[in-house]
């Protein structure tokens, strides 16, 4: 048995980590342009310049042999306040990287959303906890959609939207009003964002009715430390909380039951305005997520008043039976195709992995030489390897493999050390360089793997 031969293979990147441009163009502030990093890293200013170089890095990709490419969509550059008018070059721009993209033989996707909330939306109304925001999302959807929705078929909303009900870890865009319990604000926003999101593929099945739409979630296996009962219970409640709750909304078009029960008890549950079950029910095409790692916990008390993201975490251990990369992630391939089995069974709609990959230490050899990554080639083999059986063996319907960061971008910390990439971009932290770009090792591995429809695994 093969993959389907329109398997797709590719990248997946956000504006505010490539990009670069901040202020140019006509784009306004996101959170992003204004938060300060940590001084040991970098800022997001010029991130690698796909802003001047998309031409460049396009041909890359279709070097490596991608068929599709992920990009998202900085909303503050198409509408520089998030609520006042569109923003003419910020459209040019997309504009040019999706016939850029078409024009290369990649099927292009967009994200509509990577954490890059419009500072003037988070200023003035507290981001998505103001259902204003919501409604300036729904316009925003509008505008792209209507603008490209001749030439993209594929669109998803939020990346890794469960985030949302963590913390606020990456949002950040929204803070805790004084004497307002922060759990019970968290699924507040959360709720918002769902609405945000189901508008959203409303307003596609309008404008254009033969584009598909996914819901994506960060997807973090949990597995129990031991065979303890309520060890595996705790890991199939932590399955269900922090990763199930969104896909269920997604592929259901409702809250599941688990979840109700669960908010009502701790007095979380959002406040529902008339039509919001309405508006819950604008269903995706398929479910797409990231998938990095799993993550092992032992029994805790999930009736403590915190969100269940950090009581997880309270009973987070590390897993003997894997390796773990220097930022301490775990490397588990075999958790990509339980994932891939779970939430394609679960839901019964197409899956699609929309991110995947290993951040490593790199320099470029002096001597002209290839980085040699060879932890990277292995990470992606040992997955591809893992796909295919839930693909071939389990007959889980899935889009495609689409890895993150295929050239080197800015971590979600602003980290330039922490790379992901087949293709070097030569600049440090504080050090631009001459942001060249040179393949590495792993380069020409994932062009055969990519060329032969992952036929050819090995190095
Ligand atoms: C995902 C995000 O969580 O993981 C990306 O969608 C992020 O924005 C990626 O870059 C890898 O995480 P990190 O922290 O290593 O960059």
């Amino acid at each position: 048995m093969s993959l389907p031969k329109n398997f797709y293979w590719g990248g997946s990147a956000s504006s505010f980590q490539a990009e670069g441009a901040w202020d140019e163009g006509g784009k306004g502030l996101s959170i992003y342009d204004v938060r300060p990093t940590d001084p040991r890293f970098s800022d997001w200013k010029v991130g690698i310049d796909f802003y001047h170089r998309y031409k460049e890095d396009i041909g890359w990709l279709k070097k490596m042999g991608c068929n599709f490419y992920r990009f998202s969509i900085a909303w503050a550059r198409v509408i520089p306040n998030g609520d006042d008018e569109p923003n003419e070059e910020g459209l040019q721009f997309y504009d040019n990287v999706i016939n850029e993209l078409i024009a290369n033989g990649i099927t292009p996707m967009i994200c509509m959303y990577h954490f890059d909330t419009p500072n003037h939306l988070e200023k003035e109304y507290n981001g998505f906890a103001s259902r204003y925001v919501v409604d300036c999302f729904e316009r925003y959807a509008r505008l792209i959609m209507t603008r490209y929705g001749d030439r993209v078929k594929h669109w998803m909303t939020f990346n890794e939207q469960n985030l949302h009900s963590m913390g606020l870890i990456y949002s950040n865009a929204e803070r805790v009003p004084e004497g307002v319990d922060p759990t019970k604000f968290l699924y507040q926003v959360n709720h918002n964002v769902f609405l945000a999101h189901c508008k959203a593929v409303k307003v596609l099945r309008e404008v254009a009715p033969d584009a598909q739409i996914c819901g994506m979630i960060a997807a973090t296996p949990s597995y129990p430390e031991t065979c303890c009962p309520d060890d595996v219970n705790f890991a199939l409640r932590c399955n269900d909380y922090l990763n199930y709750f969104h896909a269920s909304v997604f592929a259901n078009g409702k809250y599941p039951e688990y979840m109700v029960r669960y908010l009502t008890k701790h007095g979380w549950m959002p406040d529902f305005e008339e039509g919001d079950d309405e508006i819950l029910s604008n269903t995706v095409d398929y479910l797409a997520f990231s998938y990095y790692q799993s993550q092992t916990v032992k029994a805790q008390d999930f009736d403590q008043q915190l969100p269940p993201a950090a009581v997880a975490g309270m009973g987070g251990i590390k897993n003997p039976y894997v390796q773990y990369n220097e930022w301490g992630w775990a490397k588990d391939a075999v958790g990509l195709r339980t994932l891939m089995h779970e939430m394609y069974y679960r839901f019964g709609k197409p899956i699609f992995i929309l991110e995947n990959g290993v951040g490593c230490r790199e320099e470029l050899p002096e001597d002209g030489s290839l980085v040699q990554d060879d932890e990277r080639i292995e990470y992606h083999k040992n997955h591809i390897i893992q796909m295919k059986k839930a693909i071939e063996e389990d007959g889980v319907n899935c889009l495609g493999y689409i890895t993150w960061g295929p050239i080197d971008i800015l971590s979600s910390h602003c980290e330039m050390a922490k790379r992901y990439g087949f293709v070097f971009v030569n600049r440090t932290e504080k050090d631009l360089r001459d942001l060249r770009r040179v393949p590495k090792k792993s380069f020409y591995w994932v062009q055969k793997v990519f060329g032969s429809n992952g036929e050819e695994l090995d190095g």
